[in-house]
């Protein structure tokens, strides 16, 4: 088993990404055989479709790489890195290329919400994204890659390259990677739109928790969530229409291990004035050593910069030989 997936370092990890992804990261590294490796890297390359100040940049990498450490990524266990120190990602994204339909992206909703209604002003770069994430992925030989739901469709797209690149070039070169998303958390919705996905892109830092806030933060955050009036029912399918209510709910079950239809039945009845302190607390105490581990870290650069250095050097020597083949298959001379 190949375990990939990334990450990228802009703004804060928060709980949407560590219930979408970054706890079956560490799930799967922790349950990790002998003949299992995972790899797991900042998609710095890819953040560069965002502008950013250069200072900001490199700041967002270190502190990303101390949030995914702090949250249980083990650098001893797991190849952690950063994707613009192994150039591999970079080139054979350019030969995948060649393979990608312009019809194919053109299909990718992320792309669609991103560039807006001026398309004609997006960059190039954030048009091929999927194809450097598809490089990401087929470069490793990834078998399993954990995310949330957001990415289902890049995956699908990956696939779809790498059969495409296998048989136009008659080569069993890529293996085709399987999306490992969780059932219950695949979209963790923002805490002001229960329509809109939690997000380091939204504006409002009161949308999302952040990994990094602190016990009063998160407590005003679920203070101020959007709720409804009506009480809890006593399961969870009676929240259907109430997205905001879900959220939460969903939030807390994930949190607590509890099924959702549990915490129902232990707050039906009441309103979310009882439900929010609960659900703060359980944040509260869930969160606080992941934050305390990451303040421990996040000023270590010289810490942080040795770890990276070193899972770019096993990264790039795992990444080689597909990047070869890939050259060979085209007829590309080195
Ligand atoms: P990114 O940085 O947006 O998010 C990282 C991971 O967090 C998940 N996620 C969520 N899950 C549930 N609810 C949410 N509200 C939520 N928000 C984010 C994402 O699904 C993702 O798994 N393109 C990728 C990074 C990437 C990558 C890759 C991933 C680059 N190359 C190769 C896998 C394989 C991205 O921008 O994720």
């Amino acid at each position: 088993m190949r375990v990939l997936s990334g990450i990228q370092p802009t703004g804060n990890l928060h709980l949407g990404n560590y219930l979408g992804a970054i706890r079956n990261w560490v799930k799967m590294q922790d349950d990790m055989d002998a003949d299992s490796q995972c790899f797991f890297f900042l998609a710095d390359m890819h953040s560069i479709t965002v502008h950013e100040e250069r200072a900001q940049r490199l700041k967002n990498v270190r502190e990303m790489a101390a949030a995914l450490i702090a949250a249980g990524i083990d650098p001893d266990r797991s190849v952690l890195f950063n994707q613009a120190r192994v150039p591999a990602h970079a080139e054979l994204c350019w030969l995948l290329n060649g393979t990608a339909r312009i019809g194919w992206l053109n299909r990718m909703t992320q792309f669609k919400d991103k560039a807006g209604k001026n398309r004609e002003g997006a960059s190039v770069g954030l048009f091929v994204y999927p194809v450097l994430q598809a490089a990401d992925v087929l470069l490793y030989q990834a078998t399993h890659v954990p995310v949330g739901e957001d990415q289902k469709q890049h995956l699908e797209l990956t696939r779809d390259i790498a059969i495409k690149f296998n048989t136009d070039m008659g080569v069993d070169l890529f293996t085709l990677p399987d999306p490992i998303i969780p059932k219950e958390t695949a979209r963790i919705m923002s805490l002001r739109d229960g329509a809109a996905k939690m997000s380091k892109s939204d504006p409002s830092d009161m949308s999302r928790i952040n990994l990094t806030d602190d016990d009063d933060m998160i407590a005003s955050k679920i203070r101020k969530a959007k709720t409804d009036p009506e009480p809890l029912p006593d399961n969870f399918a009676d929240l259907a229409g109430r997205p905001e209510a879900s959220n939460l709910v969903g939030i807390f079950a994930a949190m607590t291990g509890d099924n959702a239809d549990a915490v129902c039945a232990r707050f039906a009845g009441q309103g979310f004035g009882a439900f929010k302190p609960a659900l703060a607390e359980v944040l509260v105490e869930t969160l606080r050593p992941i934050r305390q581990r990451f303040e421990a870290l996040k000023n270590d650069d010289v810490a942080l910069d040795a770890i990276l250095l070193k899972g770019a050097a096993k990264a790039a020597a795992a990444a080689e030989p597909t990047l070869r083949g890939a050259y060979a298959a085209l007829g590309l001379m080195r």
